[in-house]
């Protein structure tokens, strides 16, 4: 595994690019199984997690040709329909390829999706799902099967007892190609969800409800190829401007103006961020930051995304103050706050859900180890700002999910290298 050696202590200045959403890539490059055109995706990151789904539809049989950010995929050849293990298991987004198999064939074979480890995880609400939509869903030792019955029902009403973000996507993707109507209440509406369905209203679908909590969908009998641009990473974006914030400097975000950004921004404002508009990007600078935000917890869009919190934990341990930061969506996010605390973070783990910070402390350069994706990179934003050299190892994990991160971090001043073991 590949290591980043970090220098801390430079103040990060210049501009840096904001890349495609990596949650919006991966549902839409599934969606590419529902039509036997071409499919050309824009502003793809180029990131482990896409290549891991772009290697899956290979395996399904699918074209494909991924230059630059750009995805050309032609899925007219798709020879079988069950997701291979070694690949399946790498990612949860995998689970996303579920529901466009089953509405061209009508049944899949796959293995429990991996992911990051934050938490249970669990799928039974794509399962409950895919029964109500007709399908008998098989599970034995983590390998699932589902089939179509023969009966399948005309108007399907799905209330999801938890706003799942890929189980919002997987039932859309099995509910755009079918002769019946589904709606879905409580359906999460994070940006990704909305890019989602944008590219499936161009290939023909007919979703009413995009960007709220209850989607109506009239299926349809197929759909077209088309041409759509993933929005920027709206998680990248509050990651740099944490990381302009922690270091003291200022950073232009480009690219990104286009990002939702008030449920990212106002905690990191209130800590004294500075984060204005301009013409072609959005400036943050982090020379007043001290204040703390006494209480952060996450929520589903437009709440706080939890995808963040592990770097506002980071960001907090700077201010001055007590706060607490509570993610109640999964139980593992906060266990790397350990290898903060032997930065010299003040940290209280209260319960698996909550922490309590104490800032602001001295952090030392430490060897660390990237234990999750976003974890992983709170723990390079924690070396940017400690004293002395910081080893953080299994840096793949981190870049499973942020495009360039040394090339970026590097050309706003910090002093990172990154070393394949
Ligand atoms: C998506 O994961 C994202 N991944 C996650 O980002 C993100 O943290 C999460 O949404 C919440 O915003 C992708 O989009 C690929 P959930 P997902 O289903 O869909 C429970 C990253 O770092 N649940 O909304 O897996 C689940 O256990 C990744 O980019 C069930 O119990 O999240 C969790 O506690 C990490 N049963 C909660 O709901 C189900 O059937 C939210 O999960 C589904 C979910």
């Amino acid at each position: 595994m590949a290591k980043y050696l970090i220098e801390g202590g430079n103040k990060l200045s210049g501009r840096v690019a904001i890349s495609g959403n990596k949650n919006a890539a991966l549902p839409c490059l599934a969606a590419c199984l529902l039509t036997s055109q071409e499919v050309v995706l824009h502003n793809i990151p180029q990131i482990l997690d896409v290549v891991s789904s772009l290697d899956i539809l290979k395996e399904l049989g699918a074209q494909v040709d991924f230059q630059g950010n750009t995805a050309r995929i032609n899925c007219k050849a798709i020879k079988h329909h069950d997701l291979p293990e070694s690949l399946a298991n790498k990612l949860r987004a995998s689970l996303l390829f579920v529901g466009p198999l089953l509405a061209r064939f009508g049944k899949v074979e796959f293995p429990h999706p991996g992911g990051c480890v934050i938490g249970k995880r669990g799928i039974d609400l794509h399962l409950s799902g895919f029964q109500q939509l007709g399908y008998t869903t098989h599970e034995n030792n983590f390998a699932y099967k589902i089939t179509r019955n023969r009966v399948v029902p005309s108007e399907v009403h799905i209330f999801l007892d938890i706003a799942t973000v890929t189980g919002t996507e997987n039932l859309i993707l099995a509910s755009v190609i079918r002769d019946g109507k589904t709606v879905i209440r409580n359906a999460a509406q994070e940006p990704h969800v909305v890019d989602l369905c944008r590219m499936l209203t161009l290939m023909g679908a007919k979703i009413y409800g995009i960007g709220t909590s209850t989607l109506t969908i009239e299926g349809v009998k197929e759909l077209s190829g088309t041409e759509f641009t993933i929005s920027p990473d709206h998680i990248e974006f509050g990651t740099y401007a944490i990381a302009a914030g922690l270091t003291g400097g200022e950073v232009e975000l480009v690219g990104c103006q286009t990002v939702d950004s008030d449920p990212v921004i106002w905690p990191m404002m209130k800590m004294g961020l500075s984060i204005t508009p301009q013409d072609e990007s959005i400036k943050v600078t982090g020379k007043k930051f001290t204040a703390i935000s006494p209480k952060l917890v996450t929520g589903v869009w437009p709440g706080f995304p939890t995808d963040l919190m592990s770097a506002m934990i980071v960001l907090s341990t700077q201010a001055k103050g007590v706060s607490l930061l509570h993610d109640w969506i999964f139980e593992s996010r906060m266990f790397f706050v350990d290898k903060l605390i032997t930065m010299g973070a003040n940290i209280t783990i209260a319960d698996p859900h909550r922490v309590i910070v104490s800032g602001p402390s001295r952090l030392q350069g430490k060897k660390l180890e990237s234990p999750d994706l976003r974890a992983g990179m709170a723990l390079v934003l924690a070396a940017l700002v400690a004293e002395g050299q910081s080893v953080i190892d299994r840096a793949e994990l981190i870049e499973r999910g942020y495009e360039d991160v040394v090339v970026k971090l590097a050309s706003l001043g910090a002093k990172i290298q990154r070393i394949d073991n």
